[in-house]
Order: structure tokens, then C-alpha cells, then sequence
């Protein structure tokens, strides 16, 4: 009885029910300033007809036209009017559109006609957002709820980047890519032209830049650290886009709103052109550079001493400035080590005739220098945020990216700054645990975390704030070599970012976005050929749960998708059950279950695998050991190279002693081997009984114990990575042990554990004993 009431109320309050029913934003993103839905609805059929105001508007009608023919097999007639009225008409015009800001819009939804209003830019989105309005199903004659939409972005720059040096993307994929960038409203595409690795774009004037310094030799293989020596695939990699090819890529890009800017990279990251033109590097004994095969930072970089630099650049930047006509030209300044400055005669030269302080203001009269010539060609440089050591040029742009201190530094500084901090919008970071995830070049950035930004700091005075013009995810292509990998990347983490471009922050929703929104997003997106990552079933969580009951909650992440599950611990497959309805999970007293999880959408893509232990385990009874405890954890050194923390045998230590925490840095004094285990034993003080939750955040894997029991498995070869357990504890004394391996390149470790929703905190060392 109680079923049949409450499904009667969700009828009688739902507004419509071929769609999202309950969704505030009838599945937009980004979420519009202001959706009311107004009752009734409109029917796409064949008698209706599209229309537009003035003839700029055409285009836009256009491709409403288009969209329509190919998704809903609906041909219907453009026209700048009838001579006989049609009996629904929807109408895309900038004529009616009252709105200030260039790129807003208002869509008005009634049930015979769609009025969509806007200008250019604006107009575009407000097609943009009414296809997104249409159905799912690819049905026949679609209907969408009436509705009064009035929408504008948040910022003026809304962009997303792509390097080109690292692995390179053919002209059809930039194009897609750029599809990708206008369906979410974002308006700039930043090109990274030039790098260490490869040099990009055709320069007429100096052909060996791309004939020479488009080229490597060959590439590392794998991760940076993977092996020592490094190994390399012994096979050349390149190539370049002609100036042809980039000026069809920026009139692509214009006809969907979208500014390209391109990146020279200047000083640093110039390897590939110092490869074709080694004269540019600093001193007279130049060695013969070669285009690069592995990534980092490196200390070959353009002389600031030679006029010939400077005369090589403008003429470069000549060039590109008539391949690009937006205002900005992006000319890097990131990474750039002044080791070469410092020791080259001309460099030091110039430092002493204009009177510099160091090789900080040589870089800041080196873009001051190139900014001049940039500003007199009536455009604007934007710089990444190392363009405020030694002093900002007059007019730059800062591209806030080591965090968001540069950002704020320029805008109370009165210039404007983009916001792409590595916190937020490094989409080659990871998006799940990497022992599962393709391989990335290190971080943990999941979709919440990208939509959780703000990128005004709450911090920065009133004053400053309208500095703060926009913000930008960037998409490093170290390791990325393939379009589907650049797709993988970036959907959906791309919906998080155009809302935190778009939209005011209390129109944001996460729970709702990513449960509402994103799965029909990504069912469209599942119907073509865009690869993406499929996010877990919503409600699925790698972690340990202490109770009897639980109740298995999952929806899939992916309108359509199937959720598979076990419960005995083994991988799902599809062969395992479909989740349907929610599943009580009964776990006797002193009984665990482990519950997997996974998502296979309707074209067969998988999600990651998630594992939630449910533990009834009665709580671990306090152990009396028959020795006297002192403060500290022992530790043990056990050098080779291990593949799973879970095969370090203490008892092959090479050395041991006490530490007080359980962390690798105190370690730090001691040489290492750079690949090595290490094992933390010991007792911990438990003063109050309860669940606890540990975690272990560990490059490369590490395991936690207590009382010999595993709580905590983070385990195998992966960068930097937190998980998280719980377990029930008596009060007293317990075992405890912490396994850890170390294979190559960085190390870390660091515990943590939390009682009673208290924040979690380091063990601290006063409750550690061995
Ligand atoms: C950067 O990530 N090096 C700007
Ligand atoms: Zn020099």
C-alpha cells in the first residue's frame, strides 16, 4: 500500500516524465543560471519548421537542422520565414536577445513554438543547450518540456588545453577535440606548439624547426622511473602541423565560438628548436643538441644574451600571429633553469648593460622584451605564473598553475589571471587508483575534486576578484600517445569543468550533477565514437563498512549501463549477477563480505573494479604482551626490487631500527637504494574502543595490518595513492604492522587514522610502542 501512495505523489509532482523527471536543470550542463519549467510540451514533428532572425543567424538554424537529421531523422525546412505559418516553429534569432553579457542566452519552450535568443556566441550556446534538452532515445517525433531558460557564463575564459609536443593528435582529432571543448561551452582551446620533444608548427622562415625539431630519435618507454637504466622504443616519432593545416583548425574552431591560442614555449622547454637552430643556445661551444626522447625539465634553453634569439623569435612569433588571430599568444615561460644563464658570457653580458639584479630579472627582461613586440603587433602575451619572478611584464597574463598563489599574486597586482592549478584541472592526472587505471604521470584528481573548484579565491579582496578572468584544465600528453587516451582523460572530467566555468557557485550541485546529469551525458557520448572513462556505479565505494546489514544502493553511472556484482570477492564479470534493486547484505556475527562491483555500459566499455569489505568481525580484543613497551615503531630495511608490499620479508632486513612515526621520512637521511621494502612493526595504543578507519598514502604500495588482520590494501606498483579501511578495536594494546615497497624514482609513505568522525590525523608517535 505505502508503495502505490508514494508513487502516486512522484506522478502528481513530477512536471513532465519523458525526460529527467525532478532534475531542476533538465540534464544541462553546465547548469544554467536559471531553468523554470513551466508545464506542457513540445513536440518535434514533421510539420514543425526552423527559422531565424537575421541572416548571421542562419548558420546556427543550420546546425540545429543538421542535428536534428542526424539524431532524430527529422529533415525539417530552414527558412527566414513562411508564407504559410507552420504549426510549430523553433526560432533561433539575435534580434529579441536583451541580454549584456556576448555569450548568453534565453531559450523560451512553449508548446507550439521555441524561441532561442542570443547573439553570435550566445545563440550558439542556447543550440547547444536545446539539443542537450532532447531525448536519449533516438525516437521519432521527440518532445521536450516547456520551459524559460535565461543563461550567461560565470567567466570569460573557459578554457582547455592540449599539448602537441609530448605525443601528437591528427587535424580530424583536434577538430573533434574542439567539438568537445563548444558542446560544453567552453570558448578557448590552448595549443602547446612547442616543446622539449617536438617542435609543431610549420615556421616557413626556419624549416628545420620542424624538419629537425619536429623529430625525436626515439621514446622512453613506460614511466619515467621505471627502470634505471631508462629504456627507449628505438623508433622516431613525429611530426608537425603546416600553417595550412593550423589556420583550418582555427576557422574550425571559430565557427564554433572557440578562440585557439597558440603556446611558443620560450625560454625553457626549447630543446626541439635548439636541436634545428643550436646557435640559439647560450655560449660559443655548442654542442649538438638533439630533440629530446624522455620528459622533464632541462637546462638547455634559448641565451637571453644574443640579439639572434630574440630576431629568430619575433620572426617566429610573426608567423603565428598571422596563423592566430585571437589577442593572446601564449609564450610559456614555465620550467625554465638558469644554469646556462649563469655561465654563458653573452647572458651575463646582457645582465650587466641593463643593469639586472640576476638571472630572475634576465627572464622577466626576456618577456618584457618579447611582450613588447607581441603588444606593438596589437596583441597580448600570457604567461605561466614563473612570469612573476624577477618582475611581470607590463601587460601580461598570468597562467596560475603551480597552485593558485601566482593567480592571486596578479591580480592584486591588476592583471588578469587564468586559474589551472595542479589541485583541480591537470587532466593527466589520475582519475582513480592507478592499479587500474591507464598509466599516468602521477596525482589523483577525480571528477568531484575537479568540480569542487572554485576558482575566485575566497581569500582574495573584493577589489582584485574581477581579475580573476576565467580558468583552464591542461592535458600534458607524456603519457598519452593515442585520441582515445586524450578522450579517457578528459570525459567526463570536462562536465566538472565547464560548470566550474559557467556556472555561480550556488547553482552547483554536485550529488545532483553527478547523479542526474553526467550519466545521461555520458549514455549520448556511450552512442558515438568517443572513448571516455566510465566513472564506478554511483553509491559504490572502495572502503570497509563495520555493520551487520548494509544495504547494496547503487545506480549506474551511465544512463542504460548494466551494474554486475559479487560478494564473495572475486572480480565481477558479466557472467555475475546484474544489480536491479537495492540488495540487503546480511553479515553474521563475526562474518565479513566482500562486495564488488562493476559497470559495463550499452557499448561494452568497464569501469574500475570497486571492493567494499562489510565487516561484522567482533571487535579485535587488546593484546597483553609479556614485555616491556617503549615509545617508537620498529622499522625494517629490506633493499631489491619488489613488485608487492606484501612480499617484504622483515626478516631479509639489511638494517633495522626505532622511529617514532610510521613514515619514510625519517629515512631520508640514509642513502637509500632507490627500489627497496620497508616494514613498520610494532604496538599500538588504542585509549578508547570503537571503529577506527586507517589509511595509507604510499608510492609505490603499502598494507596495513592490525592484530595481523589487513585493513588497509594498497598495494602494487602505482604513484602516489591514498585507501582507506575501518576496524573495530577493543581498548588496549594492539599489533600493528605496515608494509610498504619502493620501486624506483619517488617514495613516500604516511599513515593516518581516524575515530569517532574526528579528522584523521598522522598515528601519532605517542601511541606508538615496539
Ligand atoms: C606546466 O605544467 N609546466 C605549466
Ligand atoms: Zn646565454
Amino acid at each position: 500500500m505505502r508503495k502505490i501512495v508514494l508513487s502516486l505523489i512522484l506522478l502528481a509532482t513530477a512536471p513532465f516524465v519523458y525526460s529527467q523527471p525532478s532534475d531542476p536543470n533538465l540534464g544541462i550542463i553546465p547548469a544554467p543560471q536559471s531553468v523554470k519549467i513551466t508545464g506542457g510540451q513540445f513536440t518535434f514533428s514533421r510539420d514543425a519548421a526552423i527559422m531565424y532572425g537575421n541572416e548571421s543567424d542562419r548558420k546556427i538554424a543550420e546546425l540545429f537542422r543538421d542535428f536534428l537529421k542526424d539524431n532524430y531523422f527529422l529533415d525539417l525546412p530552414v527558412a527566414k520565414a513562411f508564407i504559410k505559418a507552420p504549426k510549430a516553429v523553433i526560432n533561433f534569432t539575435s534580434i529579441t536577445y536583451e541580454g549584456l553579457n556576448p555569450e548568453g542566452y534565453t531559450i523560451s519552450i512553449m508548446p507550439d513554438q521555441i524561441q532561442v535568443s542570443g547573439r553570435d556566441a550566445g545563440l550558439f550556446y542556447g543550440m547547444e543547450t536545446l539539443m542537450q534538452l532532447l531525448p536519449l532515445k533516438k525516437e521519432a517525433a521527440p518532445k521536450i518540456a516547456c520551459a524559460e531558460i535565461v543563461d550567461e557564463p560565470r567567466y570569460k575564459y573557459r578554457g582547455l588545453h592540449l599539448d602537441v609536443g609530448r605525443h601528437m593528435f591528427p587535424v580530424p582529432f583536434i577538430k573533434k577535440y574542439i567539438d568537445l571543448i563548444a558542446q560544453y561551452k567552453l570558448n578557448t582551446f590552448h595549443w602547446h606548439l612547442t616543446e622539449d620533444q617536438g617542435w609543431r608548427i610549420e615556421i616557413k622562415k626556419y624549416p628545420k624547426l620542424t624538419q629537425v625539431g619536429g623529430f625525436r630519435d626515439q621514446t622512453l618507454i613506460g614511466h619515467y622511473h621505471d627502470q634505471m637504466p631508462q629504456i627507449f622504443d628505438g623508433t622516431r616519432y613525429g611530426g608537425y602541423y603546416t600553417q595550412a593545416e593550423a589556420k583550418e583548425v582555427v576557422a574550425y574552431a571559430a565557427s564554433k565560438f572557440v578562440t585557439v591560442i597558440p603556446e611558443i614555449e620560450m625560454p625553457g622547454h626549447s630543446v626541439a628548436a635548439l636541436a634545428a637552430y643550436p646557435q640559439l643556445g647560450c655560449g660559443d661551444d655548442l654542442a649538438a643538441f638533439k630533440v629530446e626522447q624522455k620528459w622533464g625539465v632541462f637546462h638547455d634553453i634559448f641565451c637571453a644574451g644574443k640579439d639572434d634569439t630574440f630576431k629568430f623569435l619575433e620572426d617566429v612569433l610573426t608567423e603565428v600571429m598571422a596563423i592566430f588571430p585571437g589577442e593572446y599568444i601564449h609564450i610559456g615561460g614555465d620550467e625554465a633553469p638558469k644554469t646556462r644563464w649563469e655561465k654563458c658570457k653573452y647572458c651575463q653580458k646582457r645582465i650587466a648593460d641593463n643593469k639586472l639584479k640576476n638571472e630572475h630579472e634576465l627572464q622577466s627582461y626576456f618577456i618584457q622584451r618579447i611582450e613588447r613586440f607581441v603588444n606593438l603587433k596589437g596583441k597580448k602575451i600570457i604567461g605561466w605564473d614563473e612570469i612573476l619572478e624577477g618582475g611581470l611584464a607590463p601587460n601580461a597574463t598570468v597562467m596560475s598553475w603551480r597552485g593558485v598563489s601566482g593567480g592571486i599574486a596578479a591580480a592584486k597586482m591588476k592583471h588578469d589571471a587564468i586559474m589551472t592549478p595542479g589541485s583541480h584541472v591537470y587532466f593527466d592526472h589520475y582519475q582513480g587508483n592507478p592499479v587500474q587505471e591507464p598509466l599516468a604521470i602521477s596525482g589523483f584528481t577525480p571528477l568531484e575534486q575537479v568540480y569542487s573548484y572554485n576558482p575566485t579565491p575566497e581569500t582574495l579582496a573584493a577589489e582584485y576578484q574581477k581579475y580573476i578572468i576565467g580558468v583552464q584544465a591542461n592535458v600534458w600528453t607524456e603519457y598519452i600517445k593515442t585520441p582515445a587516451h586524450v578522450e579517457y582523460m578528459v570525459v567526463p572530467r570536462i562536465m566538472a569543468l565547464s560548470e566550474v566555468a559557467w556556472t555561480l557557485p550556488h547553482k552547483k550541485n554536485y550529488t545532483q550533477f553527478a547523479s542526474q546529469r553526467v550519466p545521461v551525458h555520458l549514455a549520448r557520448i556511450d552512442q558515438t565514437s568517443t572513448v571516455y572513462r566510465v566513472p564506478v556505479a554511483i553509491g559504490a565505494k572502495d572502503t570497509t563498512i563495520i555493520t551487520g546489514r548494509y544495504l547494496l544502493d547503487l545506480t549506474p553511472p551511465v544512463k542504460g549501463a548494466k551494474i554486475y556484482y559479487t560478494i564473495d570477492g572475486y572480480t565481477p564479470k558479466e557472467t555475475d549477477k546484474v544489480y536491479e534493486n537495492p540488495v540487503s547484505i546480511m553479515v553474521p556475527y563475526n562474518e565479513k563480505r566482500v562486495v564488488k562491483t562493476l559497470v559495463v555500459t550499452p557499448s561494452g566499455k568497464r569501469s574500475a573494479v570497486t571492493t567494499t569489505i562489510i565487516s561484522n568481525l567482533s571487535p579485535l580484543l587488546a593484546i597483553n604482551p609479556q614485555v616491556r613497551l617503549n615509545q617508537g615503531i620498529k622499522y625494517y630495511y629490506v633493499p631489491g626490487e619488489f613488485n608487492l608490499a606484501a612480499s617484504v620479508d622483515p626478516g631479509r632486513a639489511e638494517e633495522e631500527g626505532v622511529v617514532s612515526q610510521i613514515n619514510l621520512d625519517k629515512g631520508k637521511d640514509k642513502v637509500r637504494s632507490r627500489s627497496y621494502g620497508m616494514v613498520f612493526s610494532g604496538y599500538i595504543n588504542i585509549s578508547r574502543p570503537g571503529i577506527y578507519t586507517f589509511s595509507t598514502r604510499s608510492d609505490d604500495g603499502s598494507q596495513l595490518l592490525i592484530d595481523d588482520m589487513m585493513v588497509v590494501d594498497n598495494d602494487g606498483r602505482h604513484t602516489s595513492f591514498e585507501v582507506t579501511g575501518a576496524v573495530n578495536l577493543a581498548a588496549g594494546i594492539h599489533k600493528i604492522q605496515v608494509r610498504s615497497f619502493q620501486l624506483g624514482g619517488s617514495a613516500g609513505l604516511k599513515v593516518f587514522m581516524g575515530h569517532a568522525g574526528s579528522p584523521k590525523t598522522e598515528i601519532p608517535e605517542t601511541i606508538l610502542f615496539y
